[in-house]
């Protein structure tokens, strides 16, 4: 019965102009998408500068997380992970937080600008590195199975869960002319690329915010930034491209 219901939603869905957000692209943009400038770089510079500001440099990371600092690359390539100092899993921004509070300053709020620059360019450290999500070990594979369960779940008015559109079923499909991202495939990367800069909306957003857009339009009501179901969620997304390349900031529309 469920899926007969899905199939009318669904079949509703890609004839009708629901999506608010217009993820069209000027010719301007898609020039800009072709060209091998990301104006994304701009804001993980900022990122760079808050970070020094923040602590110092890099070894001082490697410091508060226990990790040689030749090894800090493959290990900001394994986030969101189980963190003992915080005793929970966390995505980097939260790992921030804690280790800003460590060091007696403010954490940023997990929106600000300051704290999605400064976790864009944390992140970036882990460029050509190979994301490696755990998703087996004792706290991870909790968060993971939480995760897969959260992206199947069918909420809001249209009955929709984000496998309604992304997944292998549907590869392919078109929604108003975007194509239903397979998330982990090679063309979007999605786990190693968030941060991003998204040209229709001229920022660099968070893997977390994208994630709201969509639950936003598919009349999903959008979960809170750093709860548990998010980086739940996050790590689950970001395991679909476990041993694919990190490469921050993405460029996307
Ligand atoms: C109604 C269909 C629909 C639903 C439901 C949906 N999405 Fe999306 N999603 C899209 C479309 C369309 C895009 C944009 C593709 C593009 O820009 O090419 C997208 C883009 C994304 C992206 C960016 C992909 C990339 O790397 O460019 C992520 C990540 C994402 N969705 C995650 C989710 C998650 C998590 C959920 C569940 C909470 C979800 N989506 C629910 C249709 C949907």
């Amino acid at each position: 019965m469920k899926k007969v219901v899905f199939t009318v939603a669904f079949a509703a869905l890609l004839s009708s102009p629901i999506f608010a957000e217009n993820l069209s692209m000027s010719d301007k943009d898609k020039e800009l998408y072709s060209s091998d400038e990301n104006p994304g770089d701009l804001y993980v510079s900022k990122g760079e500068a808050i970070f020094k500001k923040t602590f110092g440099n890099s070894d001082e990371l490697a410091k508060f997380l226990g990790v040689e600092k030749s090894k800090l690359s493959t290990e900001l390539a394994s986030y969101p992970k189980y963190l003992p100092k915080a005793g929970k899993v966390v995505a980097i921004d939260q790992m921030l937080q804690l280790a800003m509070s460590e060091r007696g300053i403010k954490p940023f709020k997990l929106t600000s600008d300051d704290m999605v620059f400064m976790s864009s360019f944390v992140f970036s450290l882990a460029n050509e590195q190979k994301m490696a999500v755990d998703t087996t070990g004792e706290h991870a594979k909790e968060y993971y199975e939480y995760g897969n369960k959260i992206y199947h779940t069918q909420r809001g008015a249209r009955g929709l869960s984000c496998n309604s559109c992304h997944s292998q079923g549907v590869l392919g499909m078109r929604l108003r002319m975007q194509v239903l991202p397979n998330l982990g495939a090679p063309e979007f990367k999605s786990g190693a690329t968030w941060p991003a800069y998204r040209m229709t909306k001229s920022e660099l957003t968070s893997l977390q915010k994208r994630f709201q857009g969509c639950m936003q339009n598919s009349s999903q009501k959008p979960l809170p930034i750093g709860s548990k179901e998010m980086v739940a969620l996050e790590l689950y997304v970001r395991s679909m491209s476990n041993s694919q390349a990190v490469a921050i900031p993405g460029l996307k529309r």
